[in-house]
């Protein structure tokens, strides 16, 4: 009864894999940028799960934080042109491109140049909010944003628990354009219990438009693997309709 709320797709998926999905578009890959990979060994470990759990399409996010990881788009550029030469060299199956994870905070719009922004796959822009409370002015650089063209990707909106006692700031960040993101780990409990609820929810009412990985670290990588055994879960997300492929 709980599936039947769901979109359903209109053709058979492939099973034992993320080859549904086959595009993942929020992960730390470029070496010793940010919190994720370290290395471009670890990065490449990271690709090559990757290629493994079925994915086709990579495009890396770096975070871009001016409070804790102050990346240049031209820094950023010079770390994935590593990161391609690296995989050139191990020869693995997979397209990989970058973008970048921007912090949304009040002083955004002061701190970046919206007229040019890291976006992808026709100005998409993958956005994060702190998880402890949302800028004030939030809902009005949303509204700079979308004017200047921004398809807006909000990660792991599960995470901001502070709107789950006031959901209706979900359906109005829906209202004013957000796509959601969800993390697979976020389905498993990784990030404990509230966020995977709110996960669940955002699934039963059709509000996801993308499952993303977020992936960090080779323990994230054996923690998204380790979801490939839990049938439950993937029949469930199977049964979602999610535009990962479009991307
Ligand atoms: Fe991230």
């Amino acid at each position: 009864m709980f599936f039947g709320l769901f979109k359903k797709k209109q053709s058979a998926v492939a099973l034992g894999d993320f080859s549904f999905l086959g595009v993942d578009m929020h992960s730390h890959l470029i070496p010793s940028v940010d919190d994720g990979s370290n290395s471009i060994e670890t990065s490449l470990e990271m690709l090559r799960g990757f290629v493994e759990l079925g994915y086709r399409k990579v495009i890396t996010t770096p975070h871009t934080r001016p409070d804790m990881f102050p990346n240049s788009q031209e820094a950023l550029k010079v770390g994935f042109l590593q990161l391609k030469e690296g995989l050139k060299t191990a020869n693995l199956p997979i397209e990989v491109e970058m973008a970048t994870e921007y912090f949304v905070d009040y002083e955004f719009l002061q701190q970046q140049d919206i007229t040019n922004l890291l976006s992808f796959s026709g100005k998409h822009l993958l956005i994060e909010l702190s998880t402890m409370q949302a800028p004030p002015n939030l809902f009005e650089t949303i509204f700079q944003l979308k004017i200047k063209g921004y398809n807006l990707i909000l990660a792991h909106p599960e995470r901001y628990g502070y709107y789950s006692s006031d959901f209706q700031q979900f359906e109005k960040l829906k209202d004013f354009g957000c796509q959601f993101q969800v993390n697979l780990l976020s389905l498993t409990g990784h990030y404990g219990k509230p966020p995977r609820d709110l996960a669940m929810k955002f699934l039963k009412q059709n509000m996801v438009e993308y499952l993303g990985t977020d992936m960090h670290s080779v323990q994230h990588l054996q923690g998204i693997k380790a979801i490939l055994s839990d049938a439950k879960l993937m029949r469930l997300i199977q049964e979602y309709e999610f535009r990962n492929q479009q991307l």
